[in-house]
């Protein structure tokens, strides 16, 4: 398996174009199935605070490193800043709690998860806090800016905490702001792209900036029906549509790997997440093959504009996408 990379602005650091997704994967998993990924061929481990399992991710790492698979700089290890930490006394703490739980002294990527200020909870009080005060049901939004949360960002670089830095969940709007006031601009973008969503003109446009894309729950409903979201029961599951089907057909691959093979054409990076060892070789050889630009065109047909990580139908009802 030969690893193909994106190379980031401004470091100039390959990321893998293929990485292993983490959200979803309990807590007690953790350490085997991030060691299975490493031992599968995974070089990018796509983590996050909100995921809360960064705790078992490290041990699954350094288990990967002292048996010998991999070095840590061959590793490329993502995290995301959760929406409590925004204010910029805050910051730069809640990633070293990060790269505590993950036994790491600095992470090639840190992301800004959500562009939503939430109100601080102490590490002491509740970690990872999740959405709500503890004890609380409601949403609690807090004044912190994103410029000053970037300018403490920007910090943990040249604190040496983080090799990159970038954004997710953000639009073309919040992203043409940032670039007023960067002083490092932000290397990546993460969202949820897939056939159903996707999002044609903040992908051009960002990496038309130098801004390289990721593309999150990139098996579209699939990942969701498990979260009771009903936009993924009633729409039709991604690996039983029809042109889906008849490309992946025509290939002799799964329907996953052409969902996985269509971004990658796009120049879009992809983490997919699998607990089962088989499925992740699988989506690893989204690496190995072409897709015919007729057959990209007729996912490009696919779209709907249909997002199923959305805050506002989820229990938050927020609407930051509109
Ligand atoms: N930045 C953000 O806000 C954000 C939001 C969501 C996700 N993410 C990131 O993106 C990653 C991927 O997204 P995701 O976890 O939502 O979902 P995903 O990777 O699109 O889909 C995962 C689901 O597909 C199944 N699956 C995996 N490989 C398969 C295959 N080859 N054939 C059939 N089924 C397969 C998995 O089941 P099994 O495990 O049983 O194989 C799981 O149910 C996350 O883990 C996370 O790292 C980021």
């Amino acid at each position: 398996m030969t690893i193909e990379y994106l190379t980031l602005q401004p470091s100039g650091d390959k990321m893998p174009l293929v990485g292993f997704g983490c959200w979803k994967v309990d807590p007690k998993d953790a350490p085997e199935t991030i060691y299975n990924a490493i031992k599968t061929g995974y070089r990018l481990i796509d983590s996050a605070a909100n995921y809360k399992n960064e705790e078992g991710i490290g041990k699954g790492i350094q288990m990967a490193i002292k048996d010998g698979l991999v070095r840590r700089q061959d590793l490329f290890v993502t995290t995301k800043l959760w929406s409590t930490y925004h204010k910029k006394e805050h910051v730069r703490k809640a990633l070293e709690k990060q790269l505590e739980q993950l036994q790491l002294d600095y992470v090639d990527m840190f992301l800004v998860h959500f562009p939503l200020p939430l109100k601080y909870v102490p590490i002491e009080a509740k970690y990872p806090p999740g959405w709500y005060q503890p004890g609380e049901d409601v949403i609690t939004l807090d004044r912190a800016p994103m410029h000053e949360c970037w300018a403490a960002i920007e910090d943990c670089v040249r604190a040496g905490l983080t090799r990159n830095i970038g954004v997710s969940n953000f639009n073309v709007q919040l992203l043409m702001d940032m670039l007023t006031y960067a002083n490092i601009r932000p290397s990546l973008l993460q969202v949820e792209l897939h056939p159903y969503l996707q999002q044609e003109h903040l992908v051009r446009w960002a990496q038309q900036q130098g801004i390289a894309v990721t593309a999150y729950s990139s098996f579209g409903p699939t990942s969701f029906v498990s979260t009771g979201s009903r936009r993924a029961k009633n729409v039709q599951p991604l690996f039983e549509n029809p042109t889906i089907m008849d490309i992946a057909a025509k290939y002799n691959r799964q329907p996953s790997e052409v969902a996985l093979r269509w971004s990658l054409e796009r120049n879009v990076a992809v983490v997919p997440k699998s607990l089962n060892v088989d499925r992740m070789k699988m989506n690893l050889q989204a690496l190995d093959w072409k897709m015919d630009e007729e057959d990209v065109q007729a996912i490009n047909g696919l779209d709907m504009g249909l997002r199923f990580n959305d805050p506002m139908v989820n229990a938050q009802k927020l609407p930051i996408f509109y």
